[in-house]
């Protein structure tokens, strides 16, 4: 049988290792897919520097229409990126009958419902394995190996650019800005780093992952998003003397009603994260990536690799193209829907707002050394029904010395006073917070981790 026939929009690093491990593994992919599997059209603004990756016998072009609209093609590979001219050929390819592989998170989070309602329509396939966490074939584990189990919840470390920096600000006592400069020198951060240190990116993917996990609608709109950029080196060092590390986690966590034991709603929220430095998953360092699912039947499963580069992505794309050359004959009815769950048997369970999310907090409050100052704050706590876990307080020659007070007096002794909470309503702590704010012994912003077990 000849070989399926494969056009790649956009050749770039993730492009260049897709042609490069499909012709190195070509006899080993092609025992496994029953069929060759051959990229032979490229399209790419930089027609010269594309054919120099590909060699003589691919057909470059520029224009990508060219590619959708070659009668040949099976299989458009999508590796443009955005929501913007990447949106309208993916529509385009699944249009012409095309399937399509992609590893656009951005594109599928946020317009994901119309295009898989649209390749469902066509009877195509779209493939995203490469869109979260990038080599870890965690799509593949959450849509078909977990099948068995009602999910309870997703954490995962999901952005390799940002867990870099929170390990290196671990492992220097860095601050944040200083770290991210280093990481753009090394070329580990974007010059434009904004969507991975303010968290876009990781609930792009933790937004994917959901919809997989809970069968309901990808809702990018409906995450909660916060990023890294407020850390300071001071948090990670208190949160690693009361046994946590700070990650950066995208969490999807299926809320249940205590009476009824049904589902009432779906946390959908990325930001930073006290977990205890005893998890697996608090010891991944660097730029990995990390999945931890915790299923009924299961319990924890632990997925763990690459989130990004070359190799490791193009190895969740070829897996996509597999998986394409393996179905495609398939009756579209019989093949592994989409999003895990059958398109008519989607849940409108509800994405909670932020105030009705549940976890646990860490505070951390700069307030003046005197007598009755722990007693005031732990008093609202008290008063809101937020039960304290554990505490600390740093002496005043540890966190700088004296500062100066709300009145403009100088020299007030000052001290850190740290807070981990049991579990309660984020509106709860929202309404305490601003009281604890106001208290005019409390010298600085009151920071605030939310904290996560993972157990
Ligand atoms: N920029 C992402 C990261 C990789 O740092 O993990 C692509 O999603």
């Amino acid at each position: 049988m000849k070989p399926i026939q494969v056009g790649l929009l956009g050749i770039g690093v993730v492009g260049a290792g897709t042609f490069n491990v499909l012709k190195r593994n070509q006899e080993e992919i092609q025992r496994r897919a029953g069929r060759g599997i051959e990229i032979t059209m490229v399209a790419d603004l930089d027609v010269a520097r594309a054919q120099s990756v590909v060699g003589p016998d691919v057909t470059v072009v520029s224009d990508a229409r060219a590619v959708i609209a070659n009668p040949d093609i099976d299989i458009v590979i999508e590796l443009i990126g955005g929501y913007g001219i990447a949106k309208q050929l993916v529509l385009e390819a699944i249009a012409a009958g095309k399937h399509v592989v992609t590893a656009n998170k951005a594109l599928l989070a946020v317009h994901g419902t119309e295009i898989f309602a649209a390749a469902s329509a066509k009877g195509v396939m779209v493939a995203f394995e490469a869109a979260v966490a990038g080599g870890i074939p965690i799509i593949k584990a959450l849509r078909e190996g977990l099948t068995a189990n009602r999910i309870q919840w997703i954490a995962g470390i999901i952005n390799g650019t940002t867990n870099f920096i929170l390990s290196e600000m671990r492992d220097k006592g860095l601050d944040f800005s200083v770290v991210l400069k280093e990481a753009q020198r090394l070329g580990y951060a974007e010059a434009d780093p904004t969507f991975d240190i303010e968290g876009v990116d990781a609930a792009h993917k933790v937004t994917l992952m959901s919809a997989i996990a809970f069968g309901i609608p990808v809702q990018f709109d409906k995450a909660y998003v916060e990023g890294i950029t407020k850390l300071g080196a001071a948090d990670i060092k208190y949160a690693e003397q009361l046994g946590y590390r700070i990650k950066l986690l995208g969490i999807a966590k299926r809320r249940i009603d205590d009476a009824t034991k049904r589902t009432i709603g779906v946390e959908l929220r990325v930001h930073p994260s006290l977990i205890p430095s005893k998890r697996l998953i608090a010891n991944v360092e660097g730029a990995m990536n990390a999945v931890v699912v915790n299923g009924d039947a299961v319990g924890n499963t632990l997925y763990y690799g690459k989130g990004a580069g070359s190799e490791p992505t193009a190895s969740a794309v070829i897996a996509d193209l597999v998986d394409i050359t393996r179905l495609h004959t398939v009756d579209a009815a019989n093949r592994v829907p989409h999003l895990a769950f059958q398109p008519g048997a989607m849940s409108d369970t509800p994405v909670l707002p932020m105030g009705d999310v549940v976890t646990s907090y860490y505070l951390r409050l700069r307030v003046a050394d005197q007598a009755g100052v722990l007693a005031k704050v732990t008093g609202i706590l008290a008063e809101s029904n937020i039960s304290v876990d554990a505490m600390l307080q740093r002496e005043a020659d540890e966190v700088g010395g004296e500062g100066t007070g709300p009145d403009g007096t100088r020299g007030i002794p000052q001290t850190d006073l740290i807070i981990l909470t049991h579990d309660c309503k984020e509106a709860k702590m929202n309404a305490a917070l601003a009281q604890m704010q106001a208290l005019p012994t409390v010298l600085a912003p009151i920071v605030r981790i939310r904290k996560e077990e993972l157990a």
